[in-house]
């Protein structure tokens, strides 16, 4: 056994909590639509054709904003396809996925389903094969409360008063060669402040995301961030940022599970890129970032091939990741490295939602199941509330061959001064040894409200829709003795513990 040290003290704010950190994704892509959120003849279907399981389970979640349709997809898609009679709706090739489109979710039905899962919605433009007039006709559709044309449209369609999106992201990884309509930072950059500049033309109070690098380790990081940003400064607020990480075959799970070294050195870099164009500027202006794709996707594996030839299927099997324990404590470790950034991670999405690279996975006409991943997120969207505190922190090290010596653990701390509630999020990333942690909390920790851990004696136990049996569990070792929390995590673990006043 090995020992560590915290030291949490409310003085030691970082920035709110931001609700909008606990985002997800929903793309047309594989089963995330159909048989995920909608599927007319389950059991469960709602009005709308909405699965009434799949949306308790997002409310379980704790869900709190969608990024909507893709993604890859965005990239060629025609919104106006999805309005309308459901049975007037084109079927198209969707060619990011070589699949078919049927078109029968569209903007309205994504909206809808919003209201009842009680998310906002995130819209994203195409930018790939489309530009600045149909980001105004869609803005248009959705914003614009009646008299031009677009806007009667979607109350000929159904829905009287605008849906008033707020957040808009400038096209999807323009920086990617499989994009669809890839674009060099420099088209990219002026083409998002275009539509950026003429959107606020219709609405002045949006808030606007323009496409940052799709990974760190894209060989036009930084310069990409740079460029774009110098074209786009006065017209976009935040600026994204994507990254998808996995144990690779050789088994290197140390390394895996200290993936969020590379999120806070991704974060750390955007951010000095983003501050080293304001400087040039002479600007104040923060750009914030939207971490609006992040999770453990095994990219290489079989069920990541999308169809070919001939085969355009209407959603197909693709990207359904089964996760296993390891996997749930490297996302509750990324929330970790996105609740410490709070200050400059102003929105973030875990992609996606259901089925692909899920935390929520469906059978079509079956059951809906909880993923080991699950458990973090939803555990940390209940609980971080008020100010997000950074940590001080003494550990034992672990040596991984990606990132050399890092912290076995690592953590974050919340403080809600309405509740008097402090929450630690904490992992132990030993792959060998337990930790036990002392934690002096400074102020105000009078009671022990709940210790739980996420842990298996197996990192690689799976969940699946017969077996749910390993559950974040009370952790009994935790004890408060005059202030000080003393706690035991298992190697591979994931804990939370709530201390009031
Ligand atoms: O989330 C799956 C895919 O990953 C998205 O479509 C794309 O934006 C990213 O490459």
């Amino acid at each position: 056994m090995c020992a560590a040290r915290l030291v949490i003290d409310p003085a030691f704010r970082v920035a709110p909590v931001r609700r909008r950190t606990f985002g997800c994704f929903v793309e047309h892509l594989g089963r995330c639509v159909y048989t995920g959120i909608h599927e007319p003849d389950h059991d469960t279907a709602l009005e709308g054709g909405w699965r009434g399981d799949v949306l308790e389970l997002v409310r379980e979640l704790g869900v709190t904003v969608i990024r909507y349709p893709g993604g890859n997809f965005v990239s060629g898609y025609r919104w106006e396809d999805g309005i309308g009679q459901v049975d007037e709706r084109p079927s198209r090739l969707d060619l990011a996925w070589h699949s078919m489109e049927p078109n029968t979710v569209g903007v309205d039905e994504f909206v809808a389903w919003c209201r009842l899962a009680d998310v906002e919605p995130e819209m994203a433009i195409n930018l790939g094969t489309r530009g600045v007039q149909e980001a105004l006709d869609i803005l248009e559709y959705t914003n614009v409360p009646s008299g031009s044309h677009f806007a009667e449209l979607r109350r000929t369609n159904g829905a009287d008063d605008p849906y008033r999106i707020k957040l808009w992201c400038l096209g999807n990884e323009m920086d990617g060669p499989w994009q669809i309509g890839h674009k060099t930072a420099e088209e990219y950059g002026r083409i998002a402040a275009e539509a950026g500049r003429a959107m606020r033309m219709i609405d002045p109070d949006l808030e606007l995301v323009a496409c940052g690098s799709s990974s760190r380790a894209m060989p036009t990081f930084g310069e990409w961030e740079r460029i774009v940003l110098e074209e786009s400064w006065d017209q976009v607020d935040m600026i994204s940022a994507h990254a998808y990480y996995y144990e690779d075959e050789s088994g290197d799970l140390a390394s895996f599970l200290a993936s969020a070294e590379d999120m806070d050195r991704f974060i750390d870099s955007v951010a000095a890129t983003a501050d080293a164009v304001g400087a040039a500027r002479k600007s104040d202006k923060v750009i914030g970032i939207s971490f609006d794709e992040w999770n453990v996707w095994y990219q290489q594996r079989a069920e990541s091939r999308p169809p070919s030839g001939d085969d355009w299927p209407v959603a197909p099997v693709l990207l359904e990741d089964t996760y296993n324990v390891a996997d749930a404590v490297v996302v509750g470790n990324l929330l970790i490295s996105l609740l410490r950034h709070s200050d400059r991670v102003f929105s973030a999405n875990l992609a996606q939602l259901v089925n692909v690279i899920a935390p929520i996975m469906t059978a079509p006409g079956g059951a809906a199941w909880k993923q080991t991943t699950f458990h973090p997120f939803a555990l940390t969207a209940a609980h971080a509330k008020g100010e997000v505190l950074r940590v001080a922190l003494d550990s034992p090290m672990v040596s991984t061959a990606k990132f050399g010596e890092v912290p076995a653990l690592d953590a974050v701390a919340t403080h809600d001064d309405e509740s008097g509630e402090t929450v630690v999020f904490v992992v132990n990333r030993s792959t060998a040894d337990e930790l036990e942690v002392e934690v002096a909390v400074r102020e105000g920790a009078g009671t022990l409200v709940e210790a739980v851990t996420y842990s298996h004696d197996d990192p690689y136990w799976q969940a699946s829709a017969d077996d749910q049996s390993v559950a974040p569990e009370a952790n009994e070792s935790a004890k408060l003795d005059d202030g000080v929390l003393t706690v035991t995590l298992p190697k591979v673990s994931w804990t939370m513990v709530r201390l009031g006043r």
